[in-house]
């Protein structure tokens, strides 16, 4: 099937308590990861380009590598989005160069400035065919060039949802409750420890999340920074000469709580960056003479499908659906 747009896949998300896996694409192997455990698994999935990975990968490229897994994959719905769009002309390029769904991210503007562009960006991607997700809340962390410290970050205020999905025309609305980008999501000093002695991280705002469900009925939320950093990852990259300390991210129950209630779609990138440099570490370490590309992205590639596969099983809840979403 050709590439489709989000609407189906939130609608059934939303009524059947899952969420949809957005994960990032920035070359071939990614692509061919996340997609061939989608195709095993027969889940829907949301592929997701930043402005950075278009910097990185060319934009035709691209969509042609997203075009070339929905032949592979014929029976699984795909939609090929933009990850935060940075401004109305980065969004108009993608919509007229074949994405079907399109994000604005205008969280760091003031309201008025944010309300402005995303219905600027929705009129233009609705007479296209396209949707729009917009965002309320900064998230700490870093994203292409926007960077938020933490502390400095600030979590959506209920009393704005209405409003802003109203006067915008959004389809999806991104809120800040405590996830963050990157790999390192979280201070160990925020952290207490359990009987095992690992960190926990404190609990992501669900009150946020059940008053904007409340006042948003039916509407599908999402979360960006949803990388839960898997510690063996984490731990392969520093035993094979890397050094991320303290990295933690998003315990997986509370994603699996947050695809129950309105959350439809839930970002993941991190923890697919970790499990390739992790594998490719690890094969240097081991094989220090190989140098053909094929034999250390191969055994990357295999774990990001690994990866994909059990968050579409054991987090998103999504294997199985793509006939519904269809
Ligand atoms: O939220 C950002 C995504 O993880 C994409 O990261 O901007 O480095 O491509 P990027
Ligand atoms: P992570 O850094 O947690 O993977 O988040 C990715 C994201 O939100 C992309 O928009
Ligand atoms: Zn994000």
């Amino acid at each position: 099937m050709a590439l489709v747009t989000s609407k189906k896949m939130f609608e059934m998300a939303y009524k059947n308590g899952y969420a949809i896996g957005a994960f990032n694409v920035n070359n071939m192997e990614i692509v061919q990861g996340i997609t061939e455990a989608c195709k095993e698994e027969n889940a829907p999935v949301i592929l997701q380009v930043s402005k950075g990975a278009r910097a990185y990968a060319n934009h035709t490229y691209l969509v042609k590598l997203v075009e070339a897994a929905v032949i592979e994959c014929p029976n699984i719905p795909v939609v090929l989005h933009l990850d935060h769009g940075p401004d109305f002309e980065t969004c108009k390029s993608c919509i007229d160069g074949g994405f079907t769904s399109v994000m604005i991210d205008g969280s760091h503007l003031s309201f008025k400035e944010n309300i402005e562009v995303t219905k600027r960006v929705v009129e233009y991607a609705h007479d296209h065919g396209v949707v729009v997700e917009g965002e309320l809340g900064t998230l700490a962390g870093i994203e292409d060039e926007v960077a938020v410290e933490h502390g400095k970050e600030s979590y959506t205020k209920p009393e704005e949802v209405e409003e802003f999905v109203t006067k915008t025309g959004v389809d999806s609305l991104a809120i800040a409750i405590g996830t963050s980008h990157g790999a390192y999501k979280f201070k160990p000093e925020q952290c207490t420890r359990n009987e095992k002695g690992i960190l926990v991280p404190p609990a992501l705002r669900f009150d946020i999340l059940e008053e904007v469900c409340n006042r948003l009925p039916n509407f599908p939320i999402v979360l960006h920074g949803s990388s839960s950093v898997p510690q063996e990852y984490v731990q392969m990259v520093n035993t094979f000469g890397g050094k991320m300390p303290d990295a933690i991210g998003v315990p997986e129950e509370q994603l699996r709580q947050a695809a129950k209630l309105s959350v439809c779609k839930i970002n993941i990138d991190s923890d697919l960056r970790l499990a390739m440099t992790g594998t490719i570490r690890k094969f240097f370490a081991e094989q220090p003479s190989k140098f053909d590309p094929r034999e250390y992205l191969k055994p990357a590639r295999a774990n990001i499908k690994e990866i994909v596969r059990h968050k579409l099983v054991n987090v998103l809840g999504c294997a199985g659906k793509a006939d519904e979403c269809k």
